[in-house]
């Protein structure tokens, strides 16, 4: 099971939900059957690891960062289970570069929590603390999912 978070620059909202999501597989035993990893659907922060902004968050709630460093989405990415955006925009430059070429399923974060709202862009906002919120919740509730789908591959 590959799952793939994607936000506008993948230095504050997408590397924040890999770091998260890493954290709760871990502690749920599953880190060998899901492989993460995050993109942009930009190129303007491309080689550059997360924002201090999210360092400093996952630090504050004692969530190990995992390194990474920003890179655009590409034609490997088509591949993941799982291409999860962050808000509505990301959501359809996700969708212009898959261009129907995916079976993963593609949704923003908080859907798997039954909200349709955004995660708000902190880049933006300066509030990493409500991102977070926002980015636990949803990969709380992706978690749900993806263990019920893992269960289902194994009957
Ligand atoms: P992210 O935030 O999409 O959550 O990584 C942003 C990071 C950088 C920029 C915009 C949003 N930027 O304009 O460079």
């Amino acid at each position: 099971m590959h799952i793939l978070f994607v936000c506008l620059g993948n230095i504050c909202r997408s590397p924040m939900a890999e770091s998260v999501m890493a954290a709760l597989l871990d502690q749920a035993g599953l880190t060998d059957q899901v492989s993460l990893d995050s993109a942009a659907t930009s190129s303007w922060e491309a080689g550059k690891p997360p924002h201090r902004g999210t360092v400093e968050e996952l630090a504050r709630r004692g969530v190990p960062l995992v390194e990474t460093r920003s890179r655009p989405l590409n034609e490997a990415d088509l591949q993941a289970d799982y291409i999860i955006g962050m808000d509505a925009s990301n959501m359809d430059d996700i969708q212009a570069f898959l261009a129907g070429r995916s079976q993963a399923v593609v949704a923003p974060l908080l859907t798997f929590s039954g909200q349709d709202r955004d995660i708000a862009d902190p880049w933006y906002t300066g509030d990493f603390s409500q991102t977070y919120q926002d980015v636990l919740t949803g990969c709380q509730s992706l978690l749900v999912c993806v263990k019920a789908r893992i269960e289902e591959r194994e009957d």
